[in-house]
């Protein structure tokens, strides 16, 4: 087989059997490939698409390309959780820990930041130490210990997963229905655990931006996960501005810490007790997703929540210190605030932009495998429907540069529209 005939028949529109995406994907994890015709064949895809049978075999054989973790041995039923990907989504960070304190182990295999979308591994990362490429005997290891794990693909888990993930953040093709199916499920799938729900986003900061859009992804998934065996579950939210008020990684890995002690913004805490309460509704803990919440609330008030995330953290390395006392964590040189210069309503947020703005503090990658600076991005704290007055607060900027600070400013600004009468709130859930 040769891989440029593959890459031509893609191109082509003409559908790729399952021998020739089993070539690609075992060729490309064990590095026989180069990158230059992956990144082909990637747009090829992103053009052309896939029907369902190339998706699940690109999905399968993707799980497939290293290690398939059964979780029996040491927890009888393992429940995880996976965005698609947003703009201030830190909803693992205390989704997790929150579900894990109510009884129901959570093993997690997250991913890096992917075009203008966090990643939750990106943001553990900001606290010293904190390790995301675990064994798959660590894995085990610690579910058994503590009922929770937090960690990215490694060489034995999911790693076509990984090494695409990676090319696909810098060669503009993320926004692939059977390369989002792929990449989310063969995690899921390799990860061994028994009930799934996906967070599937939509709007402006999401890579479906329209709910058809977002419910074929959606369905796309829950369709895989059925014909393997797992219990999968999807909510279909708003990503048509950030979720809470912190994007960035450090001022995110900051906001889950105060949301795990009560507080934090209304519409993070509010997405966060749903999505765990559909969690523990699934995984049978719950007979429906008002009882699951309630009991995510109460994990999180009596401090068993928080008491989870800290005995993580110094499980898989990290300091306790920086979380126990955040204000440790990397902060930026340069922190300004933006005042708004007439009165109105916020009407839409670009949240695209935002997200592409923090990249371009250095908060995200514009190349393979660059550091990213932990203590960069912005904080904002309106919503569309609030009523904005002259001289309050619209942002506020975290920069390690002054004029990568200055350009920030101009694009969030640009990205914020404004109208004179009120406007609707936006809904946090759509279906
Ligand atoms: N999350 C993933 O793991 N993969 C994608 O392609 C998008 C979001």
């Amino acid at each position: 087989m040769r891989m440029v005939e593959i890459i031509e028949k893609k191109r082509d529109g003409k559908p790729l059997s399952t021998e020739e995406i089993q070539f690609f994907v075992n060729g490309y994890t064990e590095g026989r490939i180069p990158d230059y015709q992956a990144s082909a064949l990637l747009m090829a895809i992103l053009w052309q698409g896939m029907d369902d049978r190339e998706t699940s075999d690109l999905t399968l054989a993707m799980a497939h390309s290293g290690e398939m973790l059964s979780l029996r041995d040491v927890a009888p039923f393992v429940v995880d959780k996976h965005s698609t990907g947003g703009v201030g989504d830190k909803v693992s960070l205390v989704v997790a820990p929150t579900v894990a304190a109510c009884g129901l182990p959570v093993g997690k295999m997250s991913g890096r930041g992917l075009g203008f979308s966090g990643g939750t591994l990106d943001k553990l990362e900001s606290i010293p130490g904190y390790r995301t490429n675990l064994t798959v005997a660590e894995f085990k290891a610690q579910l058994q210990q503590i009922g929770i794990v937090l960690t990215g693909q490694s060489a034995n888990l999911a790693p076509a997963d990984g090494k695409l993930y990676a090319l696909r953040d810098v060669t503009g093709t993320v926004p692939s229905l059977p390369l989002i199916v792929s990449s989310i499920m063969s995690k899921k799938i390799a990860a061994g655990a028994d009930a799934i729900v996906l967070d599937v986003k939509m709007g402006s900061g999401a890579f479906m931006k329209t709910l058809e859009e977002a419910r074929a992804l959606a369905e796309g998934m829950v369709r895989i996960g059925d014909a393997v065996g797992r219990k999968v579950a999807a909510q279909i939210s708003d990503m048509n501005q950030p979720l809470g008020h912190a994007i960035g990684n450090a001022l995110e890995v900051k906001e889950a810490i105060e949301t795990l002690h009560g507080g934090g913004p209304d519409d993070f805490r509010e997405h966060c007790l749903v999505i765990a309460g559909e969690m523990l509704t699934l995984s049978g803990h719950a007979e429906r997703v008002s009882e699951g919440k309630k009991q995510a609330r109460q994990a999180i008030a009596s401090g068993a929540a928080w008491e989870k995330f800290r005995q993580l953290i110094a499980a898989q390395g990290g300091d306790v210190r920086y979380v126990d006392e955040p204000e440790r964590l990397p902060q930026a040189r340069f922190i300004t605030p933006v005042e708004a210069t007439q009165g109105g309503y916020l009407a839409r947020v670009q949240t695209d932009e935002i997200g592409m703005t923090v990249v371009g503090l250095g908060g995200g990658r514009l190349q393979k495998g660059q550091a990213i600076d932990p203590a960069v991005g912005l904080v904002m704290p309106i919503k569309v429907g609030d009523p904005v007055q002259p001289g309050e607060v619209l942002f506020t900027v975290h920069a390690n540069d002054e004029g990568l600070r200055d350009e920030a400013i101009q694009r969030v600004l640009a990205a914020l529209t404004f109208s004179e009468s009120p406007v609707k709130p936006l809904p946090l859930f759509y279906d």
